[in-house]
């Protein structure tokens, strides 16, 4: 069950800590500074925290190991309750040592940035890093409850927030034409407008629960990701060019939408205003014209793929999502050069 805004903070007050034996609270050290007052005052039962060290790099077995032993040493067993209270690093290294310990003790998710309220806490992946290589170690664990209170995003800064627009973005295209009308205005605030943050969950939450496990229908989510993670993993490679998931999801979005136009399913004035809405919360990113193919390149890997084709998911219209749908790597090709010449995006060639 997920609650958001004053119903999360109702809900948190009254929440019936009878029928666990020990709580602990997982924090690293931000969310402790800013997010474990507003806890405290909410939260009635007694409860130990464990701070972990904040940042991706400590998203891994190591830490859930030291996770696991504070646990054993303060009294934890399988009536032990386990609350994230934190960004997606938290909730996906609390939710697999929940998930793991004593073969699973409850959870629950009190996600405190925008990324972690519109996708890392919701959607009952879990996981860690191994080295480089993102979530190679995880499992599906799905928390009791998943508390959403806005006001923590107050103390996020403008580039945390980034990575929940792009993801918001993306839930309006494949699925809600009317969060995507809200989000076309220029003063959207998801601290204060519980609305939009809500409908923006609510979409990921129901393709979730038609399939969990990423069969089918979770395959929209990708929309925006195949060309962003490949933007994503390029960047990482060229340090003074590294973008992060959202900046390389919001190119993803930009050119996975200029497929889209020229697969037919959108028309131009679509993809335009698809532009001029992810740029009123994303600066254009420069790609240098010589790296364009090794970006293509990346896509190659993708296990999703089938001949030659690259998998995508693409729009059929603002709203509506497709899932298995192809592009050629010259396609690929044109989707990045249209990328590149934002602003000045009228030279495109109508069809
Ligand atoms: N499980 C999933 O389905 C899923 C989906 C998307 C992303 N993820 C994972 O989520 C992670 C990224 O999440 P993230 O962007 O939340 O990163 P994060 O947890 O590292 O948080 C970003 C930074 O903000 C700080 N912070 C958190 N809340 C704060 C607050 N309210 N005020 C001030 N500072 C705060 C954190 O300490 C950290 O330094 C990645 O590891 C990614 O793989 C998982
Ligand atoms: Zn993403």
């Amino acid at each position: 069950m997920i609650s958001v805004g004053i119903t999360a903070k109702n809900a948190l007050s009254a929440f019936d800590t009878s029928a666990y034996s020990t709580i602990f609270c997982l924090v690293d050290e931000n969310t402790e500074k800013h997010c474990l007052p507003v806890f405290k005052e909410n939260f009635k039962g007694d409860f130990q925290i464990i701070c972990i060290a904040s940042g991706e790099e400590n998203k891994t077995f190591e830490t859930c190991t030291e996770i696991w032993r504070q646990l054993l040493s303060n009294g934890a067993n399988r009536e032990s309750l386990l609350i994230n209270l934190g960004g997606g690093v938290i909730c996906d290294t609390g939710g697999f040592v929940a998930g793991n310990f004593k073969r699973g003790i409850s959870f629950v998710n009190i996600p405190t940035t925008l990324l972690a309220m519109v996708d890392a806490a919701i959607g009952g992946k879990t996981g860690v890093n191994v080295d480089s290589l993102k979530n190679q170690i995880g499992s599906f664990e799905f928390p009791e409850v998943v508390y959403v209170m806005p006001e923590f995003l107050n103390t996020l800064t403008e580039q945390e927030l980034k990575q929940g627009y792009a993801e918001i973005l993306k839930h309006a295209l494949i699925a809600d034409f009317d969060l995507w009308q809200s989000l076309k205005s220029e003063n959207v605030d998801f601290a204060t407008d519980e609305n939009l943050l809500a409908k923006s969950i609510r979409i990921k939450t129901s393709i979730v629960e038609e399939d969990p496990e990423e069969k089918e229908k979770r395959k929209l989510l990708n929309f925006g990701h195949t060309i962003g993670h490949a933007i994503e993993s390029w960047s990482q490679n060229n340090s003074e060019a590294a973008l992060s998931h959202g900046e390389a999801v919001s190119i993803g979005i930009i050119a996975e939408s200029f497929l889209s136009y020229r697969k037919s399913n959108i028309s131009f004035d679509e993809l335009k205003e698809i532009c001029d809405t992810v740029y009123l919360y994303f600066n254009p990113v420069y790609l240098a014209e010589d790296k364009l193919g090794e970006i293509i390149e990346l896509m190659q890997y993708d296990k999703k793929n089938k001949n030659d084709e690259i998998n995508f998911t693409l729009l059929k219209n603002i709203g509506i999502g497709i899932i298995d749908q192809t592009a050629s790597k010259e396609l690929i090709l044109e989707s990045l050069e249209f990328y590149k010449t934002f602003p000045d995006r009228n030279y495109i060639a109508q069809k």
